[in-house]
């Protein structure tokens, strides 16, 4: 006989369990206009504490970093906002090819859920999010040490190859960043892998 031991989501056992926080937090895909005032508030908050190396972006109710979402998947708890990722559709010149993308930034997880699980639900929410969504592909550009933590989600590491992008579309215009990048992943969601145009991404715009 197995154990009958179960636990309330939020309960004291729940928490105890690997990914037991996951499972504490309710989770919702909304769209930019739909964003309440108040909850901006929260995920300014969220933003701040996950991004605290870089506290100049999030001041306020300012909830975006470099170009400003359509979408976002929010997750909260009784603390408030506990997870996110912002969400925005672009097309991006990727060699010869016009290539539909979803551009996906602003993944936090707040700092006393880390390392629990949470953030892999966040990114398995996003995925089902642009599924919804039937783009093509998801796009994210990252910091190195988060590769590991992308490629679990399902996300695949693009070959080092020549990015042109604006650093921030929230500022007056400067010159486009124009660099090998080693870091940008791929998310396969109506397209297969194999379906990536090969060549040089031009992407008009900033990340999100
Ligand atoms: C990156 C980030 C979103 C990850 O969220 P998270 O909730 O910590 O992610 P997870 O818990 O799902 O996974 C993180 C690590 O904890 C491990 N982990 C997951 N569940 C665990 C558990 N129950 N017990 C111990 N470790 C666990 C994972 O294996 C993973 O290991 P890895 O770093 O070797 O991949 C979060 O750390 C964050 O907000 N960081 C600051 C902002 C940031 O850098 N965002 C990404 C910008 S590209």
């Amino acid at each position: 006989m197995g154990s009958a031991v179960t636990a309330a989501p939020g309960s004291v056992l729940d928490r105890l369990r690997p990914g037991g926080h996951s499972r504490a937090v309710q989770w919702t895909a909304c769209r930019e206009g739909d964003v309440t005032m108040a909850r901006h508030g929260e995920l300014g908050v969220l933003l701040r504490g996950a991004y605290s190396h870089q506290p100049q972006l999030f001041g306020g109710l300012r909830t975006w970093s470099y170009l400003r979402p359509e979408a976002r998947v929010i997750g909260t708890d009784a603390s408030g906002a506990a997870a996110m990722a912002g969400v925005l559709r672009r097309f991006l010149q990727v060699g010869e090819a016009e290539q539909l993308v979803a551009v996906v930034g602003l993944v936090s997880v707040r700092p006393d859920l880390q390392g629990r699980g949470v953030g892999a639900e966040l990114m398995r929410r996003v995925g089902q999010f642009l599924g919804e969504l039937a783009v093509p592909f998801g796009l994210l550009m990252c910091a190195e040490q988060r590769v590991r933590f992308y490629q679990r989600a399902g996300w695949h590491q693009l070959t080092p190859r020549r990015m042109v992008y604006s650093l921030d579309d929230t500022r007056e215009a400067e010159p486009f960043a124009d660099e090998i990048v080693g870091t940008a992943m791929i998310l396969p969601v109506t397209e297969g892998l194999d379906e990536w145009p090969p060549g040089e991404l031009r992407w008009h715009c900033a990340t999100v």
